[in-house]
């Protein structure tokens, strides 16, 4: 089968090719996905750039992508929940990142039956961020109904979801980001808007219950400034804390460089005496399920940058490395 793999560590121009390779091979909890389309995340470019060395060593070649929508090819022999022939997504698990490819694996328990008013293409632009947005508002910052909720970046593929996830669960939503997508984030419910543009959104927010920061950098430690005494901040960019250090299992002596690297973060949660939580997104099945329940119901609607056919899979990587795209950029494996 046809797949772009990762050749070495490097940027997406020197170090990834289109490689024939063997079919992968399912395990009985597992299911084949004839691909018919993938979406893209920073964490695919962060992969091969070597960003996550310390976390996980890849063995060349390796496959990339890690959402998919498609068509259950075979199934293994504990598989009661599909059959050949449905049509699922997924975010597969990371041993099994490769979804663009012909085909991919899943383990059943992290894939969903596709909903039916969604086409491949806007399935495939919903599981990473969604997850992500989904662990780290609800899972994590237990966010509720009225409480203020600041999320920078509105209009990326996180943004655009973590936007439409918190109006659902009935959140005040304010959001950062430039002129050209106001109309965008206005539209997918954002009460506020802050146009980066022309303010700073450090004078109009204050006694927010919850950050969601997807910039990192100043951003997380500035997140101290606006929230409440006893806030709470998430971050999917910024300062790792020390329970994902723990959860990830990294040695001591790395454990020690991230805590000091941290240690602004830290010290500026406890003087608003406010929760910091770093959040690595993992694949979870009953997650991507509720969601799917919210977009099949019209609550959550997908947010397409844009689509590329297999062939400029690079193209379109190189189009995501910008940092400018507004929502999911797609690309398209099969019709
Ligand atoms: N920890 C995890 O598990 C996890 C999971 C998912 C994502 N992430 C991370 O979260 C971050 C966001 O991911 P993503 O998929 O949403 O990325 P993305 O889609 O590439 O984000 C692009 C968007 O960011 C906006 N943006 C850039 N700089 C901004 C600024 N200063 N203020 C406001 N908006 C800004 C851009 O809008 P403008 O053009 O209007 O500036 C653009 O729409 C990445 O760093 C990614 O690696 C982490």
């Amino acid at each position: 089968m046809k797949a772009l793999v990762m050749t070495k560590y490097g940027d997406v121009n020197n170090s990834l090719a289109f490689q024939e390779i063997a079919k992968p091979q399912i395990n009985a909890d597992q299911v084949l996905i004839k691909v018919h389309a993938a979406s893209i995340n920073p964490v695919d470019y962060r992969i091969l750039r070597g960003d996550a060395k310390a976390l996980m060593k890849l063995n060349f070649p390796a496959g990339i992508g890690r959402d998919v929508s498609g068509v259950v090819e075979a199934v293994g022999d504990n598989v009661t929940t599909f059959a050949v022939g449905d049509e699922i997504f997924s975010r597969v698990d990371e041993p099994l990142a490769g979804t663009l490819a012909e085909y991919v694996i899943s383990n059943a328990i992290d894939s969903v039956k596709k909903p039916a008013n969604l086409s491949h293409e806007e399935a495939a632009s919903i599981p990473l961020v969604g997850i992500t947005a989904y662990q780290s508002l609800i899972e994590v910052a237990k966010l509720k109904a009225g409480e203020k909720v600041l999320i920078h970046a509105g209009s990326g593929g996180v943004g655009t979801l973590a936007i439409q996830l918190a109006k659902s669960i009935g959140a005040f939503v304010a959001t950062t980001t430039s002129t050209a997508n106001v109309k965008l984030v206005t539209k997918l419910g954002a009460d506020q808007v802050i146009d980066y543009k022309k303010s700073n959104y450090l004078d109009q927010i204050k006694d927010f219950d919850v950050v969601f920061d997807t910039l990192g950098g100043e951003y997380c430690l500035d997140a101290f400034k606006v929230i409440k005494k006893g806030g709470r901040v998430i971050s999917v960019a910024g300062e790792f804390d020390a329970q994902i250090t723990k959860e990830l299992g990294l040695n001591c002596l790395i454990r020690g460089l991230l805590a000091l690297k941290a240690r602004k973060v830290v010290k500026a949660a406890e003087q608003k005496q406010a929760t910091y939580r770093f959040v690595m997104m993992a694949a979870n099945g009953k997650q991507l399920a509720a969601l799917a329940d919210l977009f099949e119901s019209k609550v959550m609607t997908p947010v397409i940058d844009s689509v590329y056919d297999f062939d400029d899979s690079i193209e379109a990587l190189n189009h995501l490395v910008k940092g400018r795209a507004k929502g999911k950029i797609i690309v398209k494996i099969a019709d």
